[in-house]
């Protein structure tokens, strides 16, 4: 199955998903990494790995609509089976996610729906949780709601602070990607009326 990467910062997510296609018989492959951010960490990273990169900085285009465009062509001639958002901070027009309905995964660092948005970790440590953690899930119009794919979660310790918990979780996210990933490349999960169903349990 061909994947793009969407980045816009330095794409830990991003790599560990490229670590965990080295494997021979991990069921994807990862043919291009995409950015709105020319300075992307991620970018540099992937260009080392030889895998191609595109930044689309949203400057250059007059509309979201044009800047889109600019992705969607690109996509046409990458042809992805599935994309993964990684740390990707723009949303998608429902236009856009149609186009690869059941087909685009996010990575956020909170326990879906617990914490949609930003600065999940610090809305954790003010709710007084005692674990926190990651989801990925497919991507439908609405932010961080559509169907859960895989979690995974952690403790929150004495003392915590936003980026002791940030870190801890960023650890699982390493994890929970590549393997929910490899559930969707197999096809033994799938998006059917707004749920993710697991066809054939793990
Ligand atoms: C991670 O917390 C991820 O959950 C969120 O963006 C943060 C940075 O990701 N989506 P990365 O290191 O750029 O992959």
């Amino acid at each position: 199955q061909r994947v793009v990467v969407f980045i816009s910062g330095g794409g830990s997510n991003m790599m560990s998903l490229l670590n965990a296609t080295t494997d021979p018989s991990y069921p994807a492959e990862i043919v291009a990494v995409f950015s709105d951010k020319a300075d992307a960490g991620g970018l540099a990273k992937a260009a080392d790995r030889g895998i191609a990169t595109f930044a689309f900085l949203r400057k250059d285009y007059d509309s979201k609509e044009a800047h889109e465009a600019a992705i969607l062509a690109e996509l046409e001639r990458q042809a992805p089976d599935i994309i993964c958002l990684a740390g990707y901070m723009r949303l998608l027009s429902g236009a856009f996610i149609g186009r690869y309905e059941g087909r685009i995964l996010n990575i956020h660092p909170s326990l879906l729906p617990l914490f949609p948005g930003l600065h999940t970790h610090q809305r954790a440590l003010d709710a007084g949780m005692r674990i926190a953690g990651c989801t990925v899930h497919y991507v439908t119009e609405g932010m961080d709601e559509g169907p859960i794919i895989a979690q995974a979660a952690v403790p929150v310790l004495p003392g915590d602070t936003a980026d002791s918990l940030a870190a801890r979780v960023l650890t699982v996210e390493h994890s929970t990607y590549p393997l929910a990933l490899k559930l969707v490349a197999e096809g033994r999960v799938k998006m059917e009326d707004g749920r993710a169903v697991i066809e054939d349990p793990v």
